[in-house]
């Protein structure tokens, strides 16, 4: 039997899976499904990310040690997939013992073959964070907490292979796919490469180098390599081993953002420490929320798990796979889910399936009849046979759009034969020749259904299987062969299933709200796994004294807020008119938009700084400064005051 072994990316554990994670795992599970259903030896590999300085960080920020957060968070994971029914045969964690045998390893075979050196690094540094922070983040910090610091490192000697990698690319040309991507990999590896820093010393959180643990691995050296310590490579990597049948790797499924470490790295790393490359690495787009990738310090993220509980997993499945052309970015919205659930999954098959299973209750004793005697069949046994072809020839070009369209072709013409044909009024008529047709008419019809079934079934396990007991068909449906499919299959005389509802219909504003109000839940539950309850610490001032004359330079008043706006073009500021007591209201311009909203501000009482120098801010001048504590979730909590505080009081 033909093996066949594909991976997800492993997740990154400073963020809870949310649905961008859960798309690249559904379709790697449903090209795992369809690859089994081809007659392969299927495997699917995913895992966690977990070392480096922002997990040290997150850990940090929730009270707990790196090994105690990444196993929390990790597991969270593994509980996501299992809840979604994905069936991920390995699952390898960056923070397990026997990924560093691998990782060692690696690393050891590329040192002997000369790709490795000590160098230095020179990079932007949080001193705050005490972390190298890229370009981007740093210009968004605070200019006093970024220096740069110059450190040695070990050096991946990533120029060295430049041709290499483009011959093949050239000879392979399905390696990076799909064509957008491999043309632009292309063109950053014929710009030249630069050799790659792969260790740090200033971070703890990682795998010590075997030749000088001083070093720990950074990041991509260490996170590509589970695709192979996943299956064994460095612990048992021999003659019979997993690593031995499975490596190397048909196809890495990555998004777009992380095809060069894939395409361009991992190849280059194998290539120098002489082991098999990747077959392919196949990048997909982005699910697209509010208009942008979802990310956690955007916000705008959904999660899965609340959707799976009011369309189900194959109600999330199917619309990630039908309504986002596979390699693309595409647009995420519960409405159109919803309403494409209703109109493919309940209206279409699933309604199919209730009509075709009642029908052969009512008129055929519950039993699959005989489809002798001629009557017309309306193309559908020819269809049928096509689109079984042009299913599986879709489905191996990961075109499932197109797969699924195809398959909704076969369902729309069922329908319209049993419209054509009016069983109903066949088994009125009484006289054989009606009987006769009648029967055909139903064989055809479960038989057309029958073959949706099985063409559907990697993409929505859990209502083919139903429709598949439905139609009487003993065993699962997984086990069919896609490729050994013909019409004619199912066998007259089976008696059918009991009647159920295979998709529910559902309202689409009520499945919106119940989608939105457990989204809300899962974000509290979120928050409490990424947050932890942090060890009370106790602080320690040690601001340098000062005298009570300094402190009542500072003329702090009780104000109240008359009205409140946003400032355009900013996100963080609003601006406030301030009652502390004067003549006029003052302006105050607060950073504080992002917690606040302006309504929840009108009438608050608050305390401001009142003699501090007016300073212009967006072009706007701020005649004084809100008290606020700003606490571990980074957001500004102001200080305020009850409605019968004084206005004007001055506090001290
Ligand atoms: N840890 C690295 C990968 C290392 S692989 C050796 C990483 N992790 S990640 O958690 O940030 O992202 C992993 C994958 O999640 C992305 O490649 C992508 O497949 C998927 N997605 C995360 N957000 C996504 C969307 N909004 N949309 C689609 N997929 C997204 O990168």
């Amino acid at each position: 039997m033909p093996k066949f072994y594909i991976s997800t990316p492993i997740y990154y554990v400073n963020a809870a899976p949310h649905i961008g994670h859960a798309y690249t795992t559904i379709v790697a599970d449903t090209i795992k499904r369809i690859r089994r259903m081809l007659g392969d030896d299927a495997y699917l590999t995913t895992g966690s990310d977990e070392h480096g300085q922002k997990v040290e960080r997150s850990a940090s920020a929730a009270g707990l040690e790196p090994q105690q957060f990444t196993d929390r968070v990790s597991q969270a994971f593994r509980a996501e997939w299992d809840e979604l029914g994905l069936e991920c045969d390995f699952f390898r964690r960056t923070s397990d013992p026997r990924h560093a045998l691998a990782v060692r390893k690696i690393f050891e075979r590329c040192m002997a073959n000369g790709a490795i050196y000590k160098g230095t690094y020179t990079g932007k540094y949080h001193l705050g964070d005490e972390a190298f922070v890229t370009d981007e983040e740093a210009a968004s910090a605070d200019p006093e907490m970024i220096t740069t610091v110059t450190e040695e490192n070990y050096f991946f000697r990533l120029s060295a292979f430049q041709d290499k990698l483009l011959e093949l690319y050239e000879s392979q040309p399905e390696f990076v796919q799909p064509d957008a991507r491999r043309n632009e990999v292309m063109a950053f590896v014929r710009a030249g490469l630069n050799d790659l820093s792969i260790s740090r010393s200033t971070l703890r959180w990682g795998i010590p180098l075997p030749n000088d643990p001083e070093h720990v691995f950074y990041v991509w050296f260490d996170a590509l390599t589970t695709y192979m310590s996943a299956v064994g490579f460095g612990e048992h990597d021999g003659p019979g081993s997993d690593y031995e049948r499975l490596w190397p790797i048909d196809v890495h499924l990555v998004g777009k953002e992380i095809v060069r470490f894939h395409a361009v790295y991992w190849p280059a790393f194998l290539m120098a420490a002489e082991l098999p490359l990747p077959k392919q690495v196949w990048a997909h787009g982005w699910l697209i929320f509010q208009g942008g990738k979802m990310s956690k310090t955007k916000g705008n993220i959904v999660r899965a798990l609340p959707i799976k509980r009011v369309v189900g997993v194959d109600g999330l499945r199917y619309y990630l796979l039908r309504e986002i052309v596979f390699g693309q970015d595409g647009n995420f919205s519960h409405e159109a889910l919803t309403v494409r659930y209703n109109a493919d999954l309940a209206n279409g098959i699933g309604n199919l399936a209730s009509r075709t299973s009642s029908m052969l209750a009512r008129y055929c004793d519950g039993k699959v009849p005989e489809a002798v005697g001629g009557t017309d069949s309306g193309g559908l046994p020819p269809l049928a046979e096509i689109c079984i072809g042009e299913a599986i020839e879709l489905y191996r070009k990961f075109a499932f759009s197109k797969a699924l369209e195809t398959v909704w072709s076969l369902l729309a013409r069922t329908d319209k034969y049993i419209v054509e044909h009016k069983p109903w009024e066949l088994a009125r008529a009484d006289d054989s020749d009606s009987r006769i047709q009648l029967e055909a008419t139903l064989y055809n019809t479960a038989e057309a259904l029958r073959i949706a079934c099985v063409l559907l079934a990697p993409v929505i396990p859990a209502g083919a299987q139903r429709i598949w007991e439905l139609l009487g068909q003993s065993g699962a449906v997984a086990e069919q062969r896609l490729d050994q499919l013909r019409w004619g299959g199912l066998a007259p005389g089976t008696a059918v299933g009991a009647q159920a509802a295979v998709y529910p219909r559902l309202d689409v504003a009520k499945s919106v709200e119940s989608m939105e109000e457990l989204e809300a839940e899962a974000l509290a539950e979120q928050a409490q796994l990424m947050g932890g309850t942090p060890a009370p610490q106790a602080i320690a001032i040690d601001t340098p004294e000062i005298e009570i004359g300094d402190f009542a330079k500072v003329d702090m008043r009780v104000g109240v807020v008359r009205a409140a706006e946003r400032v355009k073009k900013s996100r963080k500021l609003l601006q406030l008119s301030v009652d502390i007591g004067e003549a006029e209201p003052r302006t105050v311009l607060a950073g504080i938009a992002e917690k606040y909203g302006p309504d929840e501000m009108v009438g608050r009482r608050i305390a401001v700084v009142a003699n501090l120098k007016p300073r212009k801010m967006m072009g706007q001048l701020s005649q004084g400064m809100l008290i606020a504590a700003t606490l571990q979730d980074g957001e500004p909590h102001l200080a305020d005051f009850p409605a019968e505080a004084p206005i004007g009081a001055r506090l001290g």
